[in-house]
This record gives structure tokens, sequence and C-alpha cells, in this order.
């Protein structure tokens, strides 16, 4: 691939998601890009480019971002923040929400929805203290395509196989054929939403708990910051932010802290996000 054209893509990338694609990524870059041109009926990566660099159309710009993406996610990923979240982060809103008895719980980068189903189940095993309390989880994504995925709730052997216990899995899912379908009541708590972290945030309101997890990993630094800061906006002050295991807020914003005791969990430190 020419240069120029490495440049035109991964240009056009990084405006639309944030995702910074550096040229030892070329070879990603084919892999994903070719069979979006030949769905398309085009011969090859030129043409792609040539269709972008002159009729720079919506949906085509949007399929190449989305095709970019990593999608990658599993259940439980990590374990110990949905453990953090059941044995800590509950307890405390609980208790400290008892006059309104809500709880709004946001996973950013939901993907297909493994994240945002494993919150829902943490709140199941906590129903007995729950009752009597409204709680919603919205999960977001730029990517259509993972969020239709997500609605579904269906998933391959594979995939419940990578963080769900057995057990878990007798409970919250049927087996539909060759896949295994999410439970409908944890299916209808989460409300999936298409929001590109980029743009304005404020009309998805306030969370007390935020998931924004492996996704600041393929961001440059003034775009983790300001992410952070547009997140931080939408946070109570006794809010609940969780990072991935490779991410962290240390040397990009002061708006949050880490909580300690609690790796991967951060709070607003009260300063002003920029
Ligand atoms: C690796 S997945 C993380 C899934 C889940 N949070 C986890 O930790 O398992 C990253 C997701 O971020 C999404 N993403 C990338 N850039 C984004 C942006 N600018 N706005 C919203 N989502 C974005 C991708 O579409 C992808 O589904």
């Amino acid at each position: 691939m020419k240069p120029e054209d490495f440049e035109l893509l991964s240009n056009l990338v990084r405006d639309r998601s944030g995702l910074v694609l550096t040229k030892d990524k070329l070879y990603l870059v084919e892999s994903r890009l070719l069979p979006l041109a030949r769905k398309r009926g085009m011969a090859g990566l030129d043409d792609l480019v040539k269709a972008l660099r002159t009729r720079r159309e919506e949906p085509l710009m949007a399929a190449v971002t989305e095709a970019m993406t990593t999608n990658e996610s599993s259940f439980f990923r990590d374990l110990k923040p949905f453990d953090f979240l059941r044995k800590m982060v509950l307890p405390r809103l609980i208790e400290s929400r008892a006059g309104k008895r809500s709880i709004r719980i946001w996973s950013a980068a939901a993907s297909t929805g493994q994240e945002p189903y494993s919150i829902a189940i943490c709140l199941r095993e906590e129903a007995s203290k729950l009752a009597g309390w409204r709680t919603e989880i919205v999960g977001t994504d730029l990517s259509n395509e993972v969020l239709e995925k997500a609605k579904a709730g269906l998933y391959s052997q594979f995939e419940v196989q990578r963080g769900l216990p057995i057990q878990m899995l007798m409970k919250h899912f049927k087996q539909v054929n060759e896949t295994w379908q999410i439970d409908p009541a944890l299916r209808a708590m989460v409300k999936f939403r298409v929001q590109n972290l980029l743009t304005d945030l404020s009309r998805l309101g306030a969370f007390d708990v935020v998931f924004c997890r492996n996704v600041l990993i393929y961001f440059d630094q003034p775009t983790k910051k300001k992410v952070l800061s547009r997140i931080a906006r939408l946070m109570p002050a006794d809010g609940f932010l969780f990072l991935g295991g490779a991410e962290t807020v240390l040397g990009i914003t002061d708006a949050f802290k880490p909580l300690e005791g609690y790796r991967g969990v951060y709070q607003l430190t009260g300063r002003t996000a920029h």
C-alpha cells in the first residue's frame, strides 16, 4: 500500500474514532479492509482508497472505521472488577443512594455485550438488596454491528466458555441449538445505543458507575484525556470509574484518582476536568 493511502486511512480512522494506527499496523489495515472492499464489489484496496478520496460517502467511512476497531471481549473479563462491583461498589451505593433508590451504570465500550451483561448478572446476584430499586444499565459502542450482536444476546459455546463459570451459564443462559441465549430478563436490563466517545456525551445523562475498559488503550494521550474529562462530567462526586487492566488515569488527567486497594477503580478528585 502506498504511504499516502495508508495515511488517508489512518487519518480517517483516527478522526472518526480516536484509534491510532501506526505504520506497524499495516498488516491489520490490509487484512481487515480487503474483505470489506471485496464485499462492496471492489477489486482491492486501491479501489477502496480511491472511493474514500473521491466520494467521501458516510456509510463507507463508517464501515472502514468499524472494521478497524478491535471488539475482543468476554464475560467477567479479568474477574476482579466484577468482584469489586458486587462486593464494594454496590454496597456503598446502596447505602449512599438509600434516599432515591436508583443506580445507573454505563458500559462505555460495550462491544458485543459481554461486559454489560456481566454487570446485569452482578445486579441480579444482589437482587435481594436491590428490591424496590430502579437500576439501569446502558451499553454503548461506536460500532452498530457489535451492538446488533449484543442486543441479540446470543453467544457461541466458545464465547460463553471464556469467563463464565458453568453454574452461571446454567443459571442465566438457555441453550438454543449450537448457541447460548442470555435470559430475557437480563437482556431487558441493558439498553444498547450507538455512541462515539469522541462526541458529545451529555445526552446520556449521569452515571453512578462507568465501565470504560479496553478502549482508551487504542487512543493517543490527548484523546484519552478528552474522553476521561467528558466521562468525569457525567459522574457524581462519589461515582466509580472502571478502566481496563492496561489502562490508567495517571499522567493523563487529574480529574480521577485510583481508589486504593481496588486496582482499576477510580474516583473523581473534584478537580475540574478540561
Ligand atoms: C476491545 S473492545 C472492549 C470491550 C469491553 N469493554 C471489554 O473490556 O471487554 C473495544 C470497543 O471499543 C469500541 N470503540 C472504539 N473506539 C470507540 C469510540 N471512539 N467510541 C466508542 N466506542 C469505541 C470498539 O468498537 C470496540 O467494540
